[in-house]
C-alpha cells in the first residue's frame, strides 16, 4: 500500500452517518474519523441526511428531482469518496439511512453509486458491534455498483470514553486501527482513479 504520508494532496470524502439520535454515537465517532482523517490523506465532510423526506417512487422523476435530494447527491457525487457509518438498529440499518440510500440511488440511470469508492464502519456497545448491520449494508451498496472497501473489516465496540470531548480516540490501537482503514479508503480511491 502506498505510504499515505507522502501524500501532498487529499482526497475528498463524503461522510453519511446513519443516525439522527441526539446525541449519536456514530456522529461522535464520525467526528473522531474526521479527525484522523488528514493523517490518511483524506478530508471528510459531513452530509447531513436529517432533513430528507422518505423516499417514494413519485419522487424519482429526473426533470423534478427535488431539490433536497439534488443536494445530497451534489456533495456525494462531488467527492471522491463515501464513507458511511452505520449504527445497528434490530440487526440491520437503521431507517434513516436506507432512506438516505433510496435517494441516492435515483433518478433512474443518475445513481450516485456506480464505482464509487465506498467504505462502511459503524460502532455499538454490543458484543458484535454493528456487525450484522454493515453485512446488510455492503448487500445494498454492492448490488446498486458501489466499491467496497473489502479489508480490514471494521466493527468497532464502543466503550465509554472512546472518543472523548475534542474528538480525539483516547485508545491507541484502535486509533490505529482506524488509521489502517482509513488509508484503505485511500488506496481504493486512487486504485480506481488510476484504473
Ligand atoms: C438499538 N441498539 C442496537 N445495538 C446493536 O448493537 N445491535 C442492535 O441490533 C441494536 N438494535 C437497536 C434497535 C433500536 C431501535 C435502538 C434505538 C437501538 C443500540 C444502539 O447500538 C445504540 O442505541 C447506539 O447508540 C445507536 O447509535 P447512534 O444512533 O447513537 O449513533
Amino acid at each position: 500500500m502506498t505510504d499515505p504520508r507522502a501524500h501532498t494532496d487529499h482526497r475528498s470524502v463524503a461522510m453519511i452517518v446513519g443516525s439522527v439520535s441526539e446525541p449519536s454515537l456514530n456522529a461522535r465517532f464520525g467526528d473522531a474519523l474526521a479527525r484522523l482523517a488528514p493523517r490518511a490523506g483524506l478530508t471528510i465532510t459531513t452530509v447531513p441526511i436529517d432533513g430528507l423526506p422518505f423516499f417514494g417512487a413519485h419522487l424519482q422523476k429526473a426533470e423534478d428531482y427535488p431539490d433536497v435530494g439534488r443536494e445530497l447527491k451534489d456533495a456525494v457525487d462531488g467527492a471522491d469518496g463515501l464513507l458511511v457509518v452505520t449504527p445497528e438498529y434490530n440487526r440491520s440499518i437503521p431507517g434513516v439511512l436506507k432512506n438516505a440510500v433510496d435517494w441516492l440511488s435515483r433518478p433512474v440511470g443518475e445513481s450516485s453509486f456506480p464505482g464509487k469508492p465506498t467504505a462502511v464502519i459503524g460502532t455499538s456497545k454490543g458484543v458484535i458491534s454493528t456487525a450484522v448491520a454493515q453485512a446488510h449494508l455492503k448487500s445494498i451498496l454492492a448490488s446498486q455498483g458501489a466499491n467496497l472497501v473489502g479489508s480490514p473489516e471494521a466493527y468497532i465496540r464502543y466503550s465509554e470514553g472512546l472518543v472523548d470531548d475534542e474528538g480525539n480516540v483516547t485508545d491507541a490501537d484502535t486509533e490505529g486501527f482506524l488509521l489502517t482503514f482509513l488509508r484503505a479508503h485511500r488506496a481504493l480511491i486512487d486504485a480506481l482513479d488510476e484504473g
